[in-house]
């Protein structure tokens, strides 16, 4: 019997220019390219071990032995992997996240990106960030982004190959923070593996997808000139954007509580007053504050006031998906 085995850890990101809707939804190739940060403090720890005499895969999840759809996702991402490391053998795979779940903090990108290096390192192999992100795509279109370092861009293409995500600046380049004001803790009604399948039934997907590019260019600039000022008004437009098209989908997908909308309009008026604070909401009513590191206590502190908020949570950039042992 020979077994293999490796851990990793992956960060989750949040994007500022957001992934809704694919071109290809087997392949996950989204139809505009995104950026995000990945979020430091934060983590995916995910052990795999190839083990020839298993007959089927095994996941365990934050203790919990799983089946069903959990199951199924880790072990078809297992396929994957099995396919291009030219292995047979069946995986155990124990995974913990360190955040809460429905803590508005998508736990798949960190999942897939840490499953992608652990089972790549577990089977002895090494591969190119490139490839590794390419396939944590195929887990779940957000991990391409936790794989590379910092401040990061996920290409739009129209094979496998092309569709990757590449560090653009590295954490330090600008002390931003993510402080997530955690409305609800409750599981998302709808995910986002069948919204982004919605996506294209909305009237105002095609003119999101059109403007995409330029704002991936402004908020690419922004981030090199760390001109907050820009930042927020295109990560706000491009949550907007996207919202907009969740909204008017069919069926209608509806993300924001009253309390989202109440903390948007709250964060606009903070900026106004001078300080650098903007949103940006996933697939759930949290929101999350982006700020410069100096302003991140006075938003934390305004933000634990609200009466509607239950806690915050705040990730500085983090770094990239990392094998630990071997
Ligand atoms: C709203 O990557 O979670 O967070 O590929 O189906 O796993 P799947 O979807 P996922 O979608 C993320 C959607 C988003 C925006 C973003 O992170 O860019």
């Amino acid at each position: 019997m020979t077994t293999h085995s490796a851990t990793a850890i992956a960060h989750p990101n949040i994007a500022f220019i957001k992934y809704w809707g694919n071109s290809n939804d087997r392949l996950r190739l989204p139809v505009n390219s995104s950026i995000s940060m990945n979020l430091d403090g934060l983590f995916a720890e995910t052990s795999v071990e190839w083990l020839d005499h298993l007959s089927s895969d095994e996941f365990t999840l934050n203790g919990e032995s799983q089946t069903g759809e959990s199951l199924q996702r880790v072990a078809y991402h297992l396929e994957i992997l099995r396919n291009r490391l030219g292995r047979q053998s069946k995986a155990k795979v124990v995974s913990a996240n360190n955040f809460p779940t429905g803590a508005g903090i998508a736990s798949s990108a960190a999942a897939f990106a840490a499953l992608t290096a652990a089972g790549v390192a577990a089977a002895g192999e090494t591969l190119s960030e490139r490839e590794l992100s390419t396939i944590a795509r195929l887990g779940s279109g957000s991990a391409a982004r936790s794989i590379p370092s910092g401040f990061v861009e996920w290409y739009a293409a129209d094979t496998h190959e092309d569709s990757y995500a590449q560090s653009l600046f590295a954490p330090d380049y600008w002390d931003l923070v993510d402080i997530v004001a955690v409305i609800n803790k409750g599981h998302k009604a709808v995910g986002s593996t069948a919204g982004h399948s919605s996506a294209q039934t909305s009237p105002l997907q095609a003119a999101r997808v059109a403007e995409a590019d330029e704002r991936v260019a402004r908020v690419r600039a922004a981030i090199s000139e760390r001109n907050f000022s820009d930042f927020a008004e295109v990560v706000e437009l491009d949550s907007n954007l996207m919202h907009s098209v969740m909204m008017t989908s069919n069926p209608p997908l509806f993300y924001w509580e009253p309390a989202s909308l109440r903390i948007m309009k709250l964060v606009r008026e903070w900026r106004a007053e001078g300080l650098r604070v903007c949103y940006t909401l996933d697939a759930g009513p949290n929101v999350h504050c982006i700020c410069v590191r100096s302003d991140a206590e006075t938003v934390r502190s305004r933000l634990n006031k609200l009466s509607e908020v239950l806690t915050t949570l705040s990730a500085n950039v983090g770094g990239g998906a990392q094998v630990l042992q071997q």
